[in-house]
C-alpha cells in the first residue's frame, strides 16, 4: 500500500451525484449506480468480488417492499422506525429480482480475470444464481453464515441462516497456509453489533475468504459496499479495493471506516 494522499483526487459530477474517491492509487471509491459505473472498469482486470447485493423478499410477507405500505402489513419490521426511516432506501435493498441478478453476474464476468466471486444472498436468490452459473458453464459451491437463534418460530424453521454463494472457474483453488488444511462450507459468526448498516456483514467472514481467495496485491471488487466491510477486509489484508455505493450516507460511512483503517495501517 502506497502512503495515504491527503489531498484526495476526487472528481464531483454534481448534476449524476456521484462522487468518486481515490483514497490512495490502491483504494477507489465510487458513489453511484453499480450498473453504470461498472462500464467504466477494464475487462479481465479484478481478482475477487465480494460482496452483499441487496436480497430479494418477495415471499414475505407477499409484497415486495417497493408496493408496500405501512397498512397493508402486520411485519413488524415493515411497521418498525427503521423501515418507515429509511424506506426510500429499503426498496432498493429488497427488490433484487432475477433480472438484476443476471445483468450483475454478466458484468462481473466481463471484468474478471477468472470468474471468482463470492455474493451474500438469501433463499429466493440462490436459484437464479445458481441458474447463471450452470448456463455460463462455471462451477458454484453455496456457503452458509449460521448465527445464533435470535427470533424463534415455532411453525416453521427458524431463519438463522444466510447465504455465500460461490460462483468459480477452473485455476481459482483456496490459497492455504498449509496444505493439508480443509475448510467446510459453514461460517459460524454472530450478527454485528452497532451497526453501522442495518445488513452489516461479519468483518471475520469477509476477512476468511478474502484470505482463502486472493493475494496480497490483488484487486477486490465490491460492487454494493454498503458500509465497506469487504473494504476494510481487503485493506487490512494489503489488497488493492474498488467499492461502489449507490446511498450517499453509506458511502460517506464507508469512506470513513476504510480511511480509519489505512490510517492505522500507515502508523506501523
Ligand atoms: C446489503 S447492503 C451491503 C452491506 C455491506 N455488506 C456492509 O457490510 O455494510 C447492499 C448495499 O447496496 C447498495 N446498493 C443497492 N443498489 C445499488 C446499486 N445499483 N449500485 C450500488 N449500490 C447499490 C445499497 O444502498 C446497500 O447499501
Amino acid at each position: 500500500m502506497t502512503e495515504k494522499n491527503s489531498n484526495y483526487d476526487r472528481e464531483i459530477d454534481i448534476y449524476n451525484r456521484t462522487f468518486d474517491v481515490d483514497l490512495d492509487e490502491d483504494i477507489k471509491l465510487i458513489n453511484g449506480d453499480c450498473f453504470d459505473k461498472i462500464n467504466a472498469i477494464d475487462e479481465k482486470s479484478i481478482d475477487l468480488v465480494l460482496t452483499d447485493p441487496p436480497y430479494w423478499h418477495k415471499k414475505s410477507p407477499g409484497k415486495p417492499y417497493s408496493e408496500r405500505t405501512q397498512s397493508n402489513t402486520s411485519s413488524r419490521f415493515a411497521n418498525s422506525k427503521l423501515y418507515n426511516q429509511d424506506c426510500e432506501m429499503m426498496k432498493k435493498m429488497s427488490d433484487f429480482t432475477n433480472i438484476e441478478i443476471w445483468s450483475f453476474l454478466d458484468e462481473i464476468k466481463r471484468v474478471m480475470k477468472i470468474m471468482n466471486a463470492y455474493i451474500f444472498c438469501n433463499e429466493t436468490q440462490l436459484p437464479y444464481y445458481c441458474m447463471w452459473s450452470e448456463k455460463n458453464k462455471l462451477m458454484f459451491s453455496v456457503l452458509v453464515w449460521e448465527k445464533p437463534l435470535s427470533i424463534i418460530n415455532k411453525n416453521r424453521f427458524s431463519q438463522n441462516t444466510e447465504y455465500i454463494i460461490r460462483i468459480y472457474d477452473y485455476g481459482t483453488a483456496l490459497r492455504k497456509s498449509n496444505p493439508s488444511d480443509f475448510y467446510g462450507r459453514v461460517f459460524h459468526d454472530k450478527p454485528v453489533r452497532d451497526k453501522s448498516h442495518p445488513t452489516e456483514k461479519p468483518l471475520s467472514i469477509c476477512e476468511k475468504i478474502i484470505n482463502l481467495s486472493s493475494n496480497i496485491g490483488d484487486v477486490i471488487l465490491d460492487p454494493f459496499m454498503g458500509s465497506g466491510t469487504t473494504g476494510v477486509a481487503a485493506i487490512k489484508n494489503k489488497r488493492k479495493f474498488i467499492g461502489m455505493e449507490i446511498d450517499e450516507r453509506f458511502f460517506f460511512i464507508a469512506k470513513r471506516k476504510i480511511e480509519e483503517r489505512t490510517c492505522q495501517l500507515s502508523l506501523f
